[in-house]
């Protein structure tokens, strides 16, 4: 439901999401004084009652505190359960993937749920429509279409379109380090990116280091191209551990490693900068390339956008690859990589092969988004809903689960991953989530060596409804009911 047509019952969770706007743009820090009841109800003209609800709301989902005496106060958004799932204990011994014909099923569930009438898309991460920035993207289509669509037609040349280059090199500042235009090459989403990578970095057979659970893209990713991983231990507040990477490159047992620093998928870990600067320091001493993969990075819930390991990088052993699929437009396949000046040229042969160019209109219509300013207002929107969805997700999981369900709530981006106890089976759990009009996805794909088949990933980027409501309580029956 978009939330032009909010009814009077949800009105109190657009108010909650406008006192966290307000707290972020008014730069209050967890542990700060928000507005009174009082002073928010004026402020919306809403009614006080409202005001209380939503205030309510905001409690419950741990995005603030009530202080007797005192007033209401914001909390961290992760603060109650990010240590609730464990660091997770990969064994350390390569592994040579193997296909699974099961995993396709699961990923053609996951995308058929997507805007399928009656079905609650809770396997897709990937942000619901009212979260798009749909008018503002499309005033920039119709610009390029208006005003170049000859150009838009043929292909492009590498590395990329100029004026998107130069856009993305403009936000440099916010991820923490300078970016010179000419260095970036733009790709088909973020997956051309690390495909790109791995292919300049490995020959099949090579070994590379993975977060354990990793983005289950990535897994696939390996496979097919013949590699073998190995899993890093992943704590779900600082992300991979460092000592078991030092040891995998002091004794030059891996070819390269992937990491997604900011917001990993499915945890939504974010390492420290003194982590990102010790890894990158590594890279270079060991020689040894990471590949970054910030595609999640722009989605932070507090105030500071987190820079990226890029930023630490003195010897150029970092490729820093993302995309506009998670804030902008998913379909429009459009990502980028800085490669550094080491890996560049293959970089761009390899992309040559690969897909000759990226598709000049997405590439056009995302430059001129970016360069109306229109993205860092929609940022600063998206973000607060993201941050009150995944609370309230969190929230509602906790009120229908088994008693003793783990949850990482991350602390940027949008998905949930949820431990459940152990005797049960995600993929079974899918599978009657499936029949009752649910998608989910089950743990065993994020990682190589199947593990974490008690887990399962869930999005949080839906709008508030009853239906989303319902299928809460019934993924939680289900759990119950398979114990
Ligand atoms: C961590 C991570 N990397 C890469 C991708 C793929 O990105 P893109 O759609 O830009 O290819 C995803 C998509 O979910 C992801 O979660």
């Amino acid at each position: 439901m978009s939330s032009a047509q909010t009814p009077q019952s949800h009105l109190y969770l657009e108010v909650a999401e406008k006192v966290l706007r307000l707290a972020v743009r008014s730069r209050l820090m967890p542990g700060d004084r928000i507005p009174s009841i009082r002073e928010i109800s004026a402020e919306m003209k809403v009614s006080v009652s409202t005001v209380v609800r939503a205030f309510a709301h905001l409690e419950q989902t741990g995005a603030i505190e009530a202080r007797p005496q005192s007033g209401y106060y914001l909390k961290p958004a992760h603060q109650e359960s990010q240590s609730q799932i464990r660091c997770t204990q990969p064994s350390p011994a390569p592994i040579l993937l193997k296909p699974n014909a099961s995993d396709a099923e699961v990923y053609a569930s996951v995308v058929q749920a997507i805007g399928r009438p009656g079905f609650v898309p809770l396997g897709a991460a990937v942000l619901h429509q009212d979260y798009l920035p749909i008018k503002g993207l499309s005033r920039a289509v119709m610009k390029v279409i208006r005003q170049q669509h000859p150009k838009a037609m043929g292909y492009d040349s590498l590395p990329g379109y100029p004026a998107l280059r130069t856009a993305i090199a403009a936000r440099g500042g916010q991820l923490g380090t300078a970016i010179d235009p000419d260095g970036i090459v733009t790709t088909v989403g973020a997956m051309e990116a690390i495909h790109l990578a791995l292919l300049v970095l490995t020959r099949p057979g090579d070994v590379v280091a993975i977060e354990s659970p990793t983005y289950h893209g990535i897994v696939h990713l390996l496979r097919d191209l013949g590699l073998r991983a190995i899993e890093l231990p992943t704590d779900p507040k600082t992300g991979a551990d460092i000592g078991t990477l030092e040891g995998l490159m002091k004794k030059k047992r891996i070819a390269c490693c992937i990491l997604t620093p900011n917001f990993n998928n499915p945890m939504g870990s974010l390492m420290p900068d003194e982590n990102k600067e010790k890894i990158a320091a590594l890279a270079g001493r060991h020689e040894i390339p990471v590949i970054e993969d910030d595609i999640y990075g722009d989605l932070q819930h507090g105030i500071r956008r987190p820079t990226v390991l890029k930023s630490f990088d003195r010897k150029n052993w970092v490729l820093l690859c993302s995309s506009f699929s998670k804030a902008i437009a998913p379909g429009y396949r459009v990502g980028w990589m800085v490669p550094g000046p080491r890996f560049q040229s293959q970089v761009e042969q390899s992309k040559f092969t690969l897909s000759i160019a990226t598709p000049t209109l997405p590439q056009m219509a995302i430059a001129e988004y970016l360069h109306s300013g229109a993205y860092d207002r929609w940022l600063r929107k998206v973000r607060v809903q993201l941050m009150s969805r995944v609370n309230w997700m969190a929230q509602a999981v906790r009120a229908s689960f088994p008693a003793d369900t783990r949850l990482s709530v991350p602390q940027g981006g949008f998905v949930l991953w949820i431990e459940l106890p152990p005797k049960i089976r995600a993929t079974e759990l899918h599978r009657q989530a499936l029949s009752n009009r649910i998608s989910i996805v089950p743990g065993t794909l994020f990682s190589p060596s199947r593990r974490y088949a008690h887990f399962i990933r869930l999005s949080a980027a839906l709008p508030h409804s009853h239906e989303l409501e319902r299928a809460i309580a019934t993924l939680g029956r289900l759990a119950h009911e398979l114990l």
